[in-house]
């Protein structure tokens, strides 16, 4: 348990990120800041009145004041608008580059030492943003998508092969967005290659299926975009970096040289510990998906050139 997560912006996925950080005990101080007046101040106080059903001993408190989530331990970034049905990741980056400017100031100036899990997108370039304003070292800003990407990927392929979802492994690398690269040389089921149980067109009917994931559910929703799913993703790395567990995730980090790029985020396997991002894991990648990968990374830096400093 650590002394104080913030969580930057109160809404679907900030807020159950705070709920799930807090049913964790992760810390003992959860707070949530949004620049909506008594959205985090209300959606704080429900929830610390779950606590003695749920049982646990943390205080969730909102904010819209930078000073009170002072020396927070890590900071979890959701501030921006969520995709509406018919937009693209990159429609969004204009108003998220402005906003995760502005956080990112913040928590420079009140938590200097804090380890930053980035959310809002487009992810890889919002990551960027947030170090290049930051100054922060690379161990301490990481990007949540892959662990969402491969959830995804587990999910429909545990459905496909009517096994437990806790016996697929599995990682998805690159870009948060539709050039994702899911590994399938490293899928297996218990160890066992999914070749070997899945017939290729199943197989790739799955890897469809998981790069249009987060499209689905906003097509369900109309008015807002997935959530219970991504705020999981973002509390197992906030778990495994609180927790130094040394967990190996999938995670947007920023590269000098893996992989034979430099010089941008992009997920790829990260051990994640108590100091953040504590190793960048090198495997080796089929010529086809070293070829996504390299497309996955041309389609990162376009937008990244695009941001105003
Ligand atoms: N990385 C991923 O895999 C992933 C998955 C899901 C959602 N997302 C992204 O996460 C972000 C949040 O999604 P959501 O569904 O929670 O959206 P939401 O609209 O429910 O919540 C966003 C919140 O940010 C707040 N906000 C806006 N500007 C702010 C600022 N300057 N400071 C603090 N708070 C501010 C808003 O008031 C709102 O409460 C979006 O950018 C979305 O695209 C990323």
């Amino acid at each position: 348990m650590v002394n104080k997560i913030t969580v930057v912006g109160a809404g679907n996925v900030g807020a159950t990120a705070a709920q799930r950080i807090a049913e964790k005990q992760l810390a003992r101080h959860v707070v949530m800041v949004d620049v909506v007046e008594g959205i985090p101040q209300g959606k704080a106080l429900d929830q610390y009145q779950s606590a003695p059903i749920e049982g646990f001993d943390g205080r969730v408190t909102g904010t819209n004041e930078y000073a009170d989530t002072a020396g927070s331990d890590v900071v979890v970034i959701t501030a921006g608008i969520a995709r509406k049905p018919g937009m693209s990741r990159d429609d969004l980056l204009a108003t998220n580059a402005g906003i995760v400017r502005q956080v990112s100031e913040s928590v420079k100036a009140t938590s200097p030492n804090a380890i930053i899990v980035m959310v809002s997108n487009p992810l890889d370039v919002m990551c960027y943003v947030a170090k290049r304003v930051t100054g922060f070292p690379r161990e301490r800003v990481l990007g949540m998508a892959g662990v969402l990407d491969t959830a995804r990927y587990r999910a429909f392929l545990a459905e496909a092969l009517d096994v437990s979802v806790r016996d697929i492994q599995a990682m998805v690398l690159g870009g948060h967005g539709d050039t994702m690269v899911p590994l399938i040389s490293y899928t297996t089921v218990s160890g066992i290659p999914v070749t070997q149980l899945l017939e290729r067109p199943k197989l790739d009917a799955v890897v469809t299926r998981t790069r249009n994931g987060g499209a689905e559910i906003v097509k369900y929703l109309k008015t807002g975009s997935a959530y219970y799913a991504p705020s999981a993703a973002a509390v197992e790395m906030v778990e495994a970096i609180v927790c130094d567990e040394k967990r190996v995730l999938p995670c947007a980090a920023w590269l000098e040289g893996e992989y034979g790029l430099s010089g941008l985020f992009l997920g790829v396997p990260c051990k994640l510990g108590r100091r953040g991002l504590e190793r960048i894991i090198e495997v080796e990648l089929t010529s086809a998906e070293r070829t996504e990968l390299a497309k996955s990374a041309d389609a990162v830096r376009e937008p990244m050139a695009a941001v105003k400093f």
